[in-house]
């Protein structure tokens, strides 16, 4: 069995390197399939790198684009390279254009598909992210759903039922692989002068807020006043779309201190010791749930109910007051949560599906 693993982004690396782990102990015939959506180093070959993974067969080189031009460019790239390589599966991960693109590309061409990360829904279709996750999974043939709620959507969308799996998400592979030695090697504490458990995070990159001058303002000011009122040293490892946004739109932070984007052992340790960590990101919301470190989403909704659920995180959506109100209640909460995330062998499941017995 012949698979292909289409990847375009940070997170989509870091999420599949699991399932990548795992082909490769089973010595299974695959190569990777770069999209190039991300290409500067620390969002791209910093990972590869650092979690030791092969390096990709094809990289399409797409780079940045609207919407339409990077989908269109990625589909037509990977349809060219299907075509070439048949593989028999076509694995994808998350809700980037990259994956849309790929699967749809996979799908016209009769491959199967495998979409890890299905049935997360915002109800939010101004999210780009949101669209590609519906249309990602009406047409995958492999729906890998993260937790049962997950597949209840699917379900409730008409997706047979053969078709879903819950697996647990791989981010939970993906942090108890690296923990510890991110624990054991890391100097990201010490070079940033931090303390444990005496500082925050802050990550910020999602389209709806960042290009938006009067989010992102309303959103900085609501982080200004959290780092004023707890006098916590505040790092956030921009993302190059925010630094490129605060620059056109003239805007500054009085209290963040801002850091490059980070390796992920270096991100992970500075997460797993943070009294408190304030995101838009899908991944870091996840991420604060099974590091048991309280999350404020600077969004309105959230496509990961499950963090809430379990008391994890908080909507606080991005004005100012209720930024500095929800981070002061979730300060007071007992961190003592249950992970919904799965118990870190998602992978293992994802790779045991669609390969069966088949060891070859
Ligand atoms: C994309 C995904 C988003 C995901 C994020 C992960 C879509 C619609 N968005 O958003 O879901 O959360 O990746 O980080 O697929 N840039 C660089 N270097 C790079 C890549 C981008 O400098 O390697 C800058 C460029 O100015 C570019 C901007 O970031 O225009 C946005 O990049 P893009 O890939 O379009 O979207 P992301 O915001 O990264
Ligand atoms: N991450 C990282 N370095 C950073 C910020 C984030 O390695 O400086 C990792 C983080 O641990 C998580 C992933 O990037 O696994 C999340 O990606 P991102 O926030 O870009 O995308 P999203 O999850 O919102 O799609």
């Amino acid at each position: 069995m012949k698979i292909a693993i289409a990847l375009g982004t940070r997170p989509e690396i870091i999420k599949m390197a699991p399932v990548i782990r795992e082909l490769e102990r089973k010595s299974a015939d695959f190569f990777i399939l770069h999209t190039g959506q991300h290409y500067s180093y620390n969002l791209d070959k910093v990972f590869f790198e650092q979690l030791k993974l092969p390096q990709p067969k094809y990289n399409l080189e797409v780079g940045s684009g609207s919407d339409a031009e990077q989908t269109g460019k990625i589909l037509i790239g990977v349809e060219r390279i299907l075509q070439q390589e048949s593989p028999d599966i076509v694995l994808v991960e998350g809700d980037t254009n990259s994956v849309l693109a790929a699967a749809l590309a996979a799908a016209k061409l009769h491959i199967v598909v495998g979409h890890v990360e299905a049935g997360l829904r915002s109800y939010d279709r101004n999210m780009p992210e949101e669209i590609n996750r519906i249309l990602t999974d009406h047409c995958s043939d492999y729906l890998f759903a993260p937790t049962e709620k997950a597949k209840q959507i699917l379900l409730g969308e008409g997706t047979a039922k053969e078709k879903i799996f819950v697996t647990g998400n791989t981010i939970v592979d993906a942090i108890y692989q690296n923990l510890e030695i991110a624990r054991e090697s890391g100097d990201i504490l010490s070079s940033l002068r931090l303390n444990p458990g005496e500082y925050f995070v802050v990550t910020l990159h999602r389209q709806e807020n960042v290009d938006n001058r009067a989010r992102f303002a309303s959103i900085l000011e609501g982080l200004d006043r959290v780092a004023a009122e707890f006098e916590m040293p505040v790092i956030y490892p921009i993302h190059p779309r925010s630094r490129k946004m605060m620059a056109k739109f003239g805007l500054q932070s009085r209290h963040l201190v801002l850091a490059e984007p980070m390796n992920f052992l270096s991100f992970l340790q500075l997460e797993s010791s943070a009294r408190l960590i304030l995101t838009d990101s899908g991944g870091v919301q996840e991420e604060a749930c099974v590091l048991s470190v309280p999350c404020v989403t600077l969004r309105d909704n959230t496509e990961r109910p499950e963090t809430l659920e379990v008391g994890a995180n908080t909507l606080a959506g991005v004005s100012p007051d209720r930024i500095l109100e929800y981070s002061k209640a979730m300060l007071s909460r007992q961190n003592n949560w249950q992970n919904p995330f799965g118990d870190g062998t998602a992978g293992r499941k994802i790779v045991e599906i669609i390969m069966g017995g088949n060891d070859g």
